[in-house]
C-alpha cells in the first residue's frame, strides 16, 4: 500500500484572523508553514457565513500552496459555480448549518442531499474537479455517496475521535473500518477526517487503503506550542510518515 497523504485543514489560522478581522495570520505564510512542515495538500472549508476562510483566500492558497488545494464546500449551485471558477484539484461536498460549531455530521446523501450532491457532483466533474462527499460510517450514505457520482469518500471520524471511553472508542472505530471497507469495495478512493489528534489517530493506520487523511483543529492548536511546521510533522509522525 502506497502511503497515505496529510490534508491540512487551515479554517482555524483563518479563525484566528478572522475574530480581529486583522490581516494576519497572512494565508500565504499559512500554506507556506503547512507545506514546509510536510503537508501533502492543503484543505479550507469557505462556509456559508464566511466565519474563517474567506472568497479571496481560495486563489491566494492556490496560488501560495505547492501542492494543492481540496475545497469543502456545501452542496448549492452558488458555492459550486465559484468552485469550478477557482478549480481546485478536489472539492468535498459537506453538510451545513449556520448555528452549528464545526461541520457535525456527514452529508445526508441519500435522503435530503442526494438530488443537490447529485448535481454538484456533475458539474464539478464536468469542470475536471475530483469530487469526495463527506459521509458517516454508514454504508448506505457510501453507496448513495457512489450513485451520485463521487470520485472519494470521506469518513467523518467524528464520533470515534470524540468517543468517551475506550469501549465507544472501539465502537466507533469498527463502525469506520467497516465503512472505509465498503468503500474501497465498491471502487471509490477512501478518505477520513474529523476530531484527529496526535493521540487518536494512529489507530485508524490499520487501514492502509486510507489514501488521506484531513485534520486541522488539533494541528492547528499544536502550533501554539511548537510551531506550525513542526506540529505538521508531529502529525505525520504519528500517521508513521
Ligand atoms: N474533514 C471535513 C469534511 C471537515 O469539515 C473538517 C472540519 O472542517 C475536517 C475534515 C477537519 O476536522 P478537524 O478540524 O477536526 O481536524
Amino acid at each position: 500500500m502506497t502511503a497515505p497523504l496529510l490534508g491540512v485543514n487551515i479554517d482555524h489560522a483563518a479563525t484566528l484572523r478572522q475574530v480581529r478581522h486583522a490581516a494576519y495570520p497572512a494565508i500565504k505564510e499559512v500554506v507556506e508553514a503547512a507545506e514546509a512542515g510536510g503537508a501533502d495538500f492543503i484543505t479550507a472549508h469557505l462556509r456559508e457565513d464566511r466565519r474563517h476562510i474567506q472568497d479571496a483566500d481560495v486563489p491566494a492558497i492556490m496560488a501560495a500552496s505547492g501542492t494543492w488545494l481540496n475545497l469543502e464546500i456545501a452542496a448549492v449551485p452558488a458555492m459550486v459555480e465559484a468552485a469550478c471558477g477557482w478549480q481546485p484539484k478536489s472539492v468535498c461536498l459537506v453538510p451545513e448549518r449556520r448555528e452549528e460549531l464545526t461541520t457535525e455530521g456527514g452529508l445526508d446523501v441519500k435522503g435530503a442531499a442526494a438530488a443537490p450532491a447529485q448535481a454538484a457532483a456533475a458539474a464539478l466533474r464536468a469542470a475536471g474537479i475530483e469530487v469526495s462527499v463527506f459521509v458517516d460510517p454508514d454504508p448506505e450514505q457510501i453507496d448513495a455517496a457512489a450513485g451520485a457520482g463521487a470520485d472519494a469518500v470521506e469518513i467523518h471520524t467524528g464520533a470515534y475521535a470524540n468517543a468517551a471511553n475506550e469501549e465507544a472508542a472501539a465502537r466507533e472505530y469498527a463502525l469506520v473500518a467497516a465503512a472505509a471497507a465498503h468503500g474501497r469495495a465498491k471502487g471509490l478512493t477512501v478518505n477520513v477526517g474529523h476530531g484527529l489528534t496526535l493521540a487518536n489517530v494512529g489507530r485508524l493506520r490499520q487501514l492502509d487503503f486510507i489514501v488521506e487523511y484531513n485534520i486541522g483543529h488539533s494541528i492547528i492548536c499544536d502550533a501554539l506550542f511548537c510551531g506550525l511546521p513542526q506540529a505538521v510533522g508531529r502529525m505525520r509522525k504519528a500517521l508513521g510518515l
